[in-house]
């Protein structure tokens, strides 16, 4: 068998391993130049057939060739290498100078902003926060609030009813169309002295328009204890009124009528965009006042349904909507934009 020469095969190796573009392609210049069944192998193979000085010679030119490529492709493999950290480097590179992506964070809804507003500065009148279910009884929401079932005043308020939609057995679901059953919920839930605001979701039949929404916020006001008049509601409300709208400003109390308190008012408060003169005002709508809450002293009824004696103690009770006087602040137009889940808006108010 004609021995190959062992120059051309060193030659063709070292190219191979230096043409080698990478990696992976330089393992293969391996595989083919210096692996058993490469040509160097078949010389080193054909070793055995030779005499002895003839193999001593070639055996040690064979070994020199091997010793050769061996270098030649550590050579190349550490140049390879540092070719591929280098690319890696490049393509984790950090740019420290950049500016950082700062991901989108949303903003806590306006009508949860005004619950926390209103709600902080009845905390920081000495009040707690009561809560009750938005799927009410009938019981709760009207009988045990003054109103029997057959009450005219009813169709104050348009209700949903979930199951027969007669509203009139004490056990029968309504969607709570007010929050003024967490009065009686909290009156049942311990004695008296209650000082407590109620903020959540109400539910009316009502068709969406500009100041309507059929599913809105209201938050509740309760105190009872011993001896509570009048004063003590229109202190109470002129704080909150001053705290939410300025302190600049004055409540007005008009008669009304809700089954639930007696005697009832509407409070107004003095407009805080014309300061009450009314001139040329579109927010108060040249009056001078607008329209805030509904309030009176609790009705005896209401005491007794809440396991309180008359007697004994008295109290007051006001409820407001949340959209409503967010609205008056921002100067939104229109309530429906509350629903509308516009990020761009809300983030923006
Ligand atoms: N619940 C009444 C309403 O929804 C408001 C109110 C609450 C009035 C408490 C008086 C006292 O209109």
């Amino acid at each position: 068998m004609p021995t190959p020469d062992l120059d051309a095969v060193v030659a063709a190796g070292r190219r191979a391993i230096a043409d080698a573009p990478d990696l992976d392609a330089l393992r293969e210049a391996e595989q083919a130049h210096l692996s058993r069944r490469s040509a160097l192998g078949e010389v080193q193979r054909s070793l055995g057939g030779l005499d002895e000085a003839a193999r001593r010679d070639l055996g040690r030119r064979v070994n020199q060739a091997r010793t050769t490529l061996q270098a030649e492709l550590a050579a190349r493999r550490a140049e390879l290498e540092a070719e591929r950290d280098q690319a890696l480097l490049e393509a984790e590179r950090v740019d420290v100078t950049l500016p950082g992506r700062v991901p989108p964070r949303g903003a806590i809804h306006p009508v949860t902003r005004t619950i926390d507003e209103i709600v902080d500065i009845f905390i920081g009148l000495g009040y707690r926060v009561a809560e009750g279910p938005e799927v009410e009884t009938d019981w709760y929401n009207f009988q045990a609030l003054n109103l029997p079932p057959d009450h005219p005043a009813r169709s104050m308020q348009d209700s949903l009813y979930i199951d027969s939609g007669n509203g009139r057995e004490a056990g029968e679901l309504v969607l709570r169309t007010q929050t003024s059953p967490v009065q009686i919920r909290t009156m049942q839930a311990g004695p008296p002295p209650v000082y407590v605001v109620a903020p959540g979701r109400c539910y009316r039949a009502d068709t969406p328009d500009a100041t309507h929404l059929p599913v809105f916020n209201q938050i509740e006001v309760l105190a009872v204890d011993r001896g509570l008049t009048m004063a003590d509601m229109k202190g109470t409300l002129l704080a909150f009124a001053r705290a939410y709208f300025g302190e600049e400003r004055q409540i007005r109390l008009r008669p009304s009528y809700f089954p639930f308190v007696e005697p009832g008012a509407e409070v107004d408060v003095s407009c805080f965009i014309c300061g009450g003169t009314g001139e040329g005002c579109r927010t108060c709508r040249g009056e001078g006042w607008i329209e805030l809450l509904g309030a009176g002293m609790v009705h005896p009824n209401v005491l007794r349904a809440g396991g309180y004696d008359p007697d004994e103690v008295s109290g007051f009770a006001a409820g407001t909507g949340i959209e409503r006087p967010f609205m008056l602040r921002s100067g939104l137009a229109d309530m429906r934009t509350l629903t509308d889940n516009d990020v761009r808006w809300l983030t923006s108010v």
